[in-house]
């Protein structure tokens, strides 16, 4: 397979896991694990989204970081090399065409929560949150909704901050944003841990979110724990393989999977614990509130405690932070292709992916207005169809797909130069859990993804 360019590694220390995590953490930890751990229960269904990081999310991202890693190109052409390799059917190549068409899938309707979260940071920084009810916060949140206009300048903006830093390089535009992005997102967050300590229901929260009732554990929860566990990871879909490649030879996979997975499970857990912290102590306010959680639950809290202009706006700059690191992964994978495989200029490819993915947006904008009654696929509106697809069908897919890969087509020989600064314990687990337990794992959610029947 052609590859006109030559891959850029990131020298310095800690790049490869700042962006890792950086793609891992984002609306998946602060918007959807807080308020599915409210829905689900607390600490029954914190317990079983940890133990699907450790069997299914933490081999599966080793597996796509040795496969971009031992290929040193982006997902579409290291699946190809790869299966040349390997002397092993083209067909697995689907897993590159997949991933780049699942970014694009995803990041279309991420930027637009994503650009929710810039309309909130505004409102935050000028005071509106200031004395919100529960009704008031509703309102406020519907209005958001029905404005067309207004969703989709934020969308726009989203998007055009995303296409800049790919548009900028690997080096210069993923590595030197990674690098600033990412101490801030923690700073912020300790800041609000610290807020949460002082000024929240602390213990409260943390009751709610670590203690543990049997009766919880149920094997809907249990679906959606290993669903999540995916997503939050960005596995299934090549954004980790793209950033493998640019990883150095020298560093141990192992040992940064556990410190990407750890850190993203910490920024859920902490989010959460302040998340919960803040809202226990705002009288009237519950909460197992579902999506409206972050949009219209926490201003209210915000709103009505002391110095809450500055941790709502300290909270949306954190959201927007994490939220900008992943949607640069989205794309990436697509980039890398356009660039390496026909030399296109970056700047041309990530406007050119940008603006599909941008117009792809539109129909999940008019989703929460326009076209709210008209169903796309399944009876859903285009918004919750593009969710459905991208996380119930095509990361689940892309993971069974990389586990099997890996798990049963790459020989050692192919592996064995890449593993070599793995520790022995590691590898005589690894193996076995990738072809064993996550693909039948990944196989479940997705049959039950496709056919909720089986609940
Ligand atoms: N992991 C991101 C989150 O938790 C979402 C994501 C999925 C990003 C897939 C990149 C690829 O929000
Ligand atoms: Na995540």
């Amino acid at each position: 397979m052609k590859r006109l360019k030559q891959h850029v590694i990131w020298g310095q220390r800690g790049s490869f896991i700042l962006a890792a995590t950086g793609s891992a953490v984002g609306l998946g930890n602060i918007w959807k694990f807080p308020y599915i751990t409210g829905e689900n229960g607390g600490g029954a269904f914190v317990l079983m989204y940890l133990c699907c990081i450790l069997l299914i999310g933490m081999p599966i991202m080793m597996a796509e970081i040795l496969m971009g890693r031992r290929a040193r190109a982006n997902p579409i052409l290291a699946t190809a090399e790869l299966c040349e390799a390997a002397k092993v059917s083209k067909g697995w190549t689907i897993i590159g065409w997949m991933g780049a068409l699942a970014g694009l899938v995803i990041l279309s309707f991420y930027t637009v929560i994503a650009g929710w979260t810039l309309e909130y940071l505004s409102g935050a920084l000028q005071g509106q949150f200031d004395g919100l009810t529960g009704e008031s916060s509703q309102a406020l949140f519907d209005g958001l909704l029905a404005n067309t206009d207004q969703m989709l300048q934020w969308h726009t903006l989203f998007t055009a901050m995303t296409v800049v830093i790919l548009a900028l390089g690997v080096s210069r535009g993923l590595e030197s944003s990674v690098r600033f992005m990412m101490p801030m997102l923690f700073v912020l967050l300790l800041v609000l841990l610290g807020y949460a300590m002082m000024e929240g229901e602390f213990v409260t929260s943390l009751r709610f979110m670590f203690s543990f009732n049997p009766q919880d554990l149920s094997w809907e929860a249990a679906l959606i724990a290993m669903g999540h566990s995916f997503f939050t990871l960005s596995l299934g879909m090549g954004a980790i393989m793209a950033y493998g490649a640019y990883m150095p030879s020298n560093q141990s996979v192992g040992h940064t999977v556990m410190m990407v997975a750890l850190l993203d499970a910490l920024v859920a857990l902490v989010a959460g614990v302040a998340i919960f912290a803040f809202v226990f102590a705002t009288p009237g306010i519950s909460a197992g509130s579902g999506p409206g959680l972050m949009f219209v639950t926490l201003p209210v809290a915000f709103g009505n405690m002391s110095a809450g202009l500055v941790v709502g706006s300290v909270f949306f700059v954190m959201v927007m932070l994490a939220a900008w690191t992943s949607t640069i992964s989205l794309l990436e994978p697509g980039v890398a292709y356009l660039n390496e495989r026909f030399g296109l200029h970056r700047v041309l490819a990530s406007l050119l992916l940008g603006m599909i993915a941008w117009t792809m947006g539109l129909g999940s904008i008019w989703s929460f207005n326009d076209w709210a009654e008209k169903p796309f696929l399944w009876g859903k509106t285009w918004f919750d169809s593009m969710d459905f697809i991208a996380t119930n069908i095509m990361l689940p897919l892309g993971g069974v797909l990389i586990a099997l890969f890996v798990g049963w087509k790459l020989r050692d020989e192919h592996l064995l130069h890449e593993l070599k600064y793995e520790s022995s314990w590691l590898l005589r687990w690894w193996r076995p859990v990738l072809r064993y337990i996550s693909p039948v794992a990944v196989l479940i959610v997705l049959i039950n993804g496709i056919f909720p029947v089986l609940r």
